[in-house]
């Protein structure tokens, strides 16, 4: 039996309700295993700008701060998108968040479902076996460094900047959890160009004899982008700086075949975040179709991170199970699929070991949405 204090921050668009999903899987979880969740809702994005003025609100951060973990929905508004001249953005508030909570290690997964094969835009035999995880750099390099426009607003900089202590903390990060799995670390930068990416390369290579059983790589940055569709089952770990890891992430996320799959933490310091690596999805908001996968796998790797790994692989089970058995949302099946609430709906009744077979199933079905 274990408290835990969890800060919520739902966002825009579609957040509220694939988090609301997670959250109840959480729920689940706790009734299954008998711990104690609490969650604080906070405020971040273009609802915190609507209703505080500002994309990140003090409250937020110090909510954050306070915490156990950070479970976190989608940020962004089509209303602020188009117009460079905004002053708040709610990107913004990310941003700040990341770097208040030293969220130095933004950490992807990316795997492809057997059975969702066909929803690649990559040929099967191409994704088979794909299973690497790339660790992205968060809080320093070009997001971060001085940015200038001249007063006659024709000639704009964004200064990228890395420390030797910023490169060592998240190669660590890389290089252990590459001992737990294929025991192989790419490093991805444009070393024949940049200076700071031949600072990655010194620092991680002098880092590389703590780490005998590790094969270290490397690759500039366009070759790993073209790697990443045409052989990704190559990689292992790919650790990267902020905006090569921003970019590749977006990419190797399309083998999956849905966005709407992928989790992410972000690790630092003090407490973690962990959201969906989709966006908020304007169009579909409030119509209950988007997927509450990625938001759900997000809270097991947050129950990882508590380390309730057991609790964690009970939730991916049932995510599993959901994808083996056609229990998906629209952007999976478009003619047969389950609204976003019903797909929450199987995989808590899978985490709490109720039957989602015959009279379970029946009332659910009852609620599948066909198109003609
Ligand atoms: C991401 C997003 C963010 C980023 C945006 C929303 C600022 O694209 O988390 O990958 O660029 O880091
Ligand atoms: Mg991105």
């Amino acid at each position: 039996m274990s408290k835990k204090h969890i800060v919520v921050i739902e966002g825009d668009g579609i957040g509220p309700e694939v988090t609301a999903q997670a959250v109840r899987v959480l729920d689940a979880v706790s009734e299954q295993y008998g711990h104690e969740f609490e969650y604080e809702y906070c405020l971040m994005g273009a609802c915190a700008i609507d209703q505080t003025g500002h994309p990140l609100p003090n409250a937020t951060i110090e909510a954050c701060l306070r915490s156990d973990a950070v479970l976190f929905g989608a940020i962004g508004d089509p209303k602020y998108d188009n117009d460079p001249k905004a002053k708040v953005r709610p990107e913004q508030g990310l941003l700040q968040l990341r770097k208040s909570l030293q969220l130095f290690a933004n950490i992807r997964p990316v795997s492809a479902y057997e059975s969702l094969h066909h929803l690649s835009p990559l040929k099967t035999e191409r994704i088979t076996g794909v299973d690497f995880v790339i660790y992205r750099e968060l809080t320093g390099g070009i997001y971060f460094g001085e940015k200038t426009l001249d007063e006659t607003g024709n000639i704009a900089s964004d200064n990228c900047v890395y420390s030797r202590s910023e490169i060592e903390r998240i190669a660590h990060l890389a290089f252990k959890h590459a001992q737990i799995r294929r025991k192989k670390v790419t490093l991805v930068d444009k070393a024949n160009v940049l200076e700071t990416s031949r600072l990655w390369r010194k620092v991680v290579q002098e880092l590389a004899p703590q780490y005998p059983d590790i094969t270290l790589d490397y690759l500039f940055v366009d070759n790993a982008a073209m790697q990443i569709i045409l052989n990704p089952a190559q990689f292992d770990i790919i650790l990267t700086e902020n905006m090569f890891g921003d970019i590749i992430s977006d990419e190797a996320s399309v083998i999956s075949g849905s966005l709407g799959l992928l989790p992410s933490a972000s690790i630092g310091t003090g407490a973690a975040l962990f959201e969906p690596i989709h966006g908020s999805y304007p169009q579909a908001k409030g119509l209950d179709i988007a997927n509450p996968i990625g938001a759900i796998l997000s809270a097991a790797m947050l129950l990882d991170h508590l380390e309730m790994n057991t609790e964690a692989t009970a939730i991916r089970d049932a995510v599993q199970w959901t994808m083996e058995n056609g229990k998906v949302t629209k952007d999976i099946d478009p003619i047969h699929h389950y609204s976003t609430s019903v797909v929450g709906d199987i995989i808590c009744r899978h985490v709490t070991k109720q039957s989602i077979d015959k009279e379970g199933l029946r009332n659910l079905m009852n609620r599948v949405s066909t198109i003609i």
